[in-house]
């Protein structure tokens, strides 16, 4: 594996918009869980895998910040975002009627590095972290005419989400859930440590922060590339209020700390300080 540390992808364009986006579609795919499908023009045209949008959920103040979703899939002029209901903010979210409208800012932080000479592609998703994983697959296969592999994690069958979609894209995909009801019961790591990843490998994940901790472990010990997304609370996703920092391994230009939402999302699993994290943080 390269010494280097991956910068990742920001925006092809490097342009953020803020823009009033019509709800073209917004339905339930799972038990407390939507899609909903954007017409954003602009933020389709700039969006890559792996980058975020901040959704202004409510004109009033409550809740006073906008929600940060990840880009599930971009087909401009439209864009996805799948989202789990868990508090006040994205229950109003889930209200959204099509034709109506919503303010969204974006494309926000750092997407997935696509890195050629890759010799598989490995993507391992927790939880609603599968929102983040379409999108990067379907860049993979349109550049490399690769096919991934892909490790599903969920609590219950019900709540695996996407699979039929990776399977047409013709990835390859195995599940595992909490409560053996679909695939291997027991953990991600289970499955991606079958796969053995080694060092010409690449895994990306998103999940829940123990799931991450643990990818980042098997994949540092594998000598595989690992990038991950991390998830934290927001508040300006625009790199000002330092409400998203994490810590990081080592120190850069003064600092212990990176912004998930100017720095990242996605990081280089090696940049971040595994132990330091707080397991609710994002999960
Ligand atoms: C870069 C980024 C991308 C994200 N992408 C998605 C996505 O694609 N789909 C999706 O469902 N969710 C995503 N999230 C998480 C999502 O933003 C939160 O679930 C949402 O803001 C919760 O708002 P709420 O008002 O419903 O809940 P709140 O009432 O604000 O909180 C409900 C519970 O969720 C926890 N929580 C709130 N925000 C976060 C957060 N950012 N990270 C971890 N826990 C949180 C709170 O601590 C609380 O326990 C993303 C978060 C970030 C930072
Ligand atoms: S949310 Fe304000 S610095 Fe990241």
């Amino acid at each position: 594996m390269t010494e280097e540390v991956f910068v990742c992808s920001p925006s092809i364009r490097e342009q953020r918009f803020l823009l009033e986006c019509a709800v073209v579609s917004n339905d339930p795919v799972a038990p407390s869980h939507y899609r909903m499908r954007l017409h954003g023009p602009e933020i389709a045209a700039a969006a890559v895998c792996g980058q975020f949008c901040m959704l202004e959920v409510s004109k009033t103040l409550q809740p006073f910040l906008r929600r940060p979703m990840c880009f599930e899939r971009i087909h401009p002029p439209t864009f996805d975002v799948l989202y789990k209901v868990e508090g006040e903010g994205t229950r109003l979210l889930s209200q959204f009627l099509p034709g109506q409208r919503i303010s969204v800012q974006g494309p926000l932080g750092k997407g997935f590095p696509i890195c050629s000479g890759v010799r598989r592609h490995i993507l391992v998703a927790g939880g609603i972290g599968v929102a983040a994983m379409p999108a990067l697959a379907e860049e993979l296969v349109r550049r490399f005419a690769a096919v991934p592999e892909v490790v599903l994690a969920a609590r219950t069958r019900d709540d695996v989400i996407n699979e039929a979609f990776f399977r047409e894209l013709g990835c390859h995909v195995q599940c595992a859930t909490d409560d053996g009801s679909w695939g291997h019961r027991g953990l991600a790591t289970d499955l991606l440590e079958q796969l053995k990843p080694e060092a010409q490998d690449c895994v990306y994940a998103c999940g829940p922060m123990p799931m991450m901790r643990a990818v980042a472990a098997l994949t540092a010990a594998s000598g595989a590339m690992c990038f991950v997304s991390l998830e934290a609370q927001m508040a300006c996703g625009d790199g000002a209020c330092l409400g998203c920092v994490v810590q990081a391994k080592e120190e850069r230009e003064g600092e212990r700390m990176v912004r998930v939402c100017l720095d990242g999302p996605v990081f280089d699993a090696r940049v971040i300080d595994w132990e330091a994290q707080d397991d609710n943080d994002a999960d």
